[in-house]
């Protein structure tokens, strides 16, 4: 069966999808997207990922294309025809195509649009979740509006690649006080030795993950005590425990920060406590 993609209205093989050279997603990385997981084939948390574009196009005067509702039949429809059971969906909004000149076309143009979908791997994230990952930790030398969802996102690959060349899964970003702000793409948490969970409030410094909304709630239910704030790289070192969050992996245990064990070196209580209830306060659709 032949992979499916949305692109600007149309659905179209994978194969032969394209985009015109002209894109300011292209030439600008002047645009958003969204990464909303597939779970049983239903959305999770769509409303949530969908009150996010809104808020980054809205910062960027990007003009919505659709109503997000319209939005949502577009990401089911391209999740249907690639018959995906569980993997994320895919979405990109850019400013759209003119020639190539910074500022916004003088003469509007609409917003070009592609959805892609794809499957993931469940036994092979469970098993590496029994595991832990490694991150590392790079000073932070991205702009100062990263809470917008934006295609542009070179500190982050950047980051990222680091992080596998030392072996690691994430990097952990660092403010310029030594404070942990968030993975490359997730957002990052510790669990103090009383057992507080902390991470960093959603200002200008993090993208507010959807994921970590869900987190929040399950940890209410589960009586955690919360502590929104930043936290210093060698706090994280001396942590009971640390983890992850973001859609594609929902909530994954840290065992290893720069070369140091965390805790024990296996992951935490708390990390896999809400892990497994995670399902159980994200909104399926
Ligand atoms: N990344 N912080 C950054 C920089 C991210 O890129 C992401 C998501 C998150 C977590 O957000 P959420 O819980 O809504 O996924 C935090 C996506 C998954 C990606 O780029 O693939």
């Amino acid at each position: 069966m032949s992979r499916i993609a949305y692109v600007n209205g149309r659905y179209v093989r994978r194969a032969d999808a394209a985009v015109n050279i002209e894109d300011r997603g292209y030439q600008f990385a002047d645009g958003v997207y969204e990464v909303c997981e597939v779970r049983g084939g239903r959305l999770v948390d769509e409303r949530g990922h969908m009150q996010r574009l809104q808020r980054s196009l809205h910062e960027l005067r990007i003009e919505i294309p659709m109503s997000l509702a319209a939005l949502g039949a577009v990401l089911r429809e391209t999740v249907r025809r690639n018959r995906i059971g569980d993997g994320i969906v895919y979405l990109q909004i850019t400013r759209g195509v003119s020639r190539r000149d910074h500022p916004f076309p003088a003469k509007p143009v609409p917003p070009a649009i592609v959805v892609t979908a794809s499957r993931l791997d469940v036994a092979k994230s469970e098993a590496m979740a029994a595991e832990g990952v490694a991150v590392i930790t790079l000073p932070d030398n991205r702009w100062d509006r990263v809470d917008i969802k934006s295609i542009a996102l070179l500190p982050n690959i950047l980051a990222k690649q680091a992080a596998r060349e030392q072996g690691a899964r994430e990097a952990w970003f660092v403010d310029e006080d030594g404070r942990v702000t968030e993975g490359s793409s997730s957002n990052a948490w510790i669990v103090t030795r009383d057992g507080k969970v902390v991470t960093r409030q959603a200002d200008y410094a993090i993208l507010k993950g959807i994921t970590r909304g869900v987190v929040l709630e399950a940890m209410k239910a589960q009586g955690l005590e919360l502590e929104e704030r930043p936290f210093t790289v060698d706090e994280a070192y001396q942590a009971r425990e640390a983890f992850l969050t973001s859609a594609s992996q929902t909530v994954m245990p840290v065992v290893r920060i720069d070369g140091k064990p965390i805790g024990n070196g296996a992951p935490g209580l708390v990390a896999s406590a809400l892990r497994r209830d995670f399902y159980r306060f994200a909104e399926l659709s």
